[in-house]
């Protein structure tokens, strides 16, 4: 019982500061994931392959498999999704290699499959919602949830562009730093920020399902095995009662 408790502060302890090291939490940013939502789910396979698939392989995910999921005959996969002149029955991967990656960005883009599963939907909402204008920066835009990723504001026709305020803050050891208080839209996109928020919504919604796309379906088996259990525990007791009624 005390190795145990001991191991599990362990781990506690060794694992908090490397959270820590990420960007704060922003409480303001909330996200709502409705997997039942097709339309949103659609509208955020395209823009994914609009926007991210240049960089980010989703590699453990077929087309054919998603339009199946998503509910899109394989046609409206060829004219829709693939822009990469790849056939639906592949795998959605990139043509940049890792090594040309890094010498651009610094950093590899890493594979999405399973981001949402590693970090949550909040944190790829946070961060999608949060680039702003950063002159010291090389792509001019920095994040508030990832201080100082290498991945440029690919969305930023959408959004526009984002300032940030500052304000003071003490740390706990008296030292004063300035920390971010809230972002403001500078100059904006070609989307309102509500139609800019969905998009966000809609690329978040797909990156769950692309993390666990059996997901859809265990949920709508479940259902039916609990109401099976249920019947089945039914039927059950009262046959206890019939073998049990001549014994008491
Ligand atoms: C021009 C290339 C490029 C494009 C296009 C791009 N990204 Fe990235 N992305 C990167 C790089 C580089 C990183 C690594 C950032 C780092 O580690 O500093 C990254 C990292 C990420 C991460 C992981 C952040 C983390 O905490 O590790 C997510 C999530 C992400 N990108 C989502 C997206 C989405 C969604 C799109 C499409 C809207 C997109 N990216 C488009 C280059 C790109």
């Amino acid at each position: 019982m005390k190795r145990a408790f001991l191991l599990t502060a362990l781990c506690l302890g060794l694992a908090g500061p490397a959270f820590a090291a990420v960007g704060a939490e922003l409480p303001g940013y909330q996200v709502v994931v409705d997997l039942t939502n097709r339309a949103s789910l659609q509208r955020g396979a395209k823009y994914f392959m609009n926007y991210c698939l240049g960089c980010h392989s989703v590699k453990y995910s077929r087309y054919s498999r998603i339009g199946e999921d998503l509910g899109l005959d394989m046609e409206m996969v060829k004219d829709n999704l693939i822009f990469t002149g790849q056939r639906v029955s592949e795998r959605m991967e990139i043509a940049m290699a890792p090594d040309e990656a890094e010498r651009w960005f610094g950093a590899s883009p890493p594979d999405l499959s399973m981001i949402a599963r590693q970090k949550g939907a909040t944190y790829i909402y946070q961060y999608l919602m949060t680039f702003y204008a950063d002159e010291d920066r090389p792509w001019g835009v920095n994040n508030w949830r990832f201080p100082y990723t290498t991945m440029p504001h690919v969305l930023w026709r959408e959004q526009g562009l984002q300032r940030a305020e500052w304000k003071d803050a003490e740390n706990g050891n008296g030292d004063k730093k300035k920390v971010i208080e809230g972002l403001t839209l500078e100059s904006p996109g070609l989307k309102t920020p509500e139609e800019y928020q969905q998009l966000v919504v809609d690329l978040t919604s797909f990156l769950v399902y692309v993390s666990e796309p059996a997901r859809l379906t265990r949920e709508r088996v479940g259902t039916w095995v609990l109401f099976f259990l249920l019947v089945l525990g039914g039927f059950a007791y009262f046959l206890k009662r019939e073998y049990w009624q001549d014994i008491h």
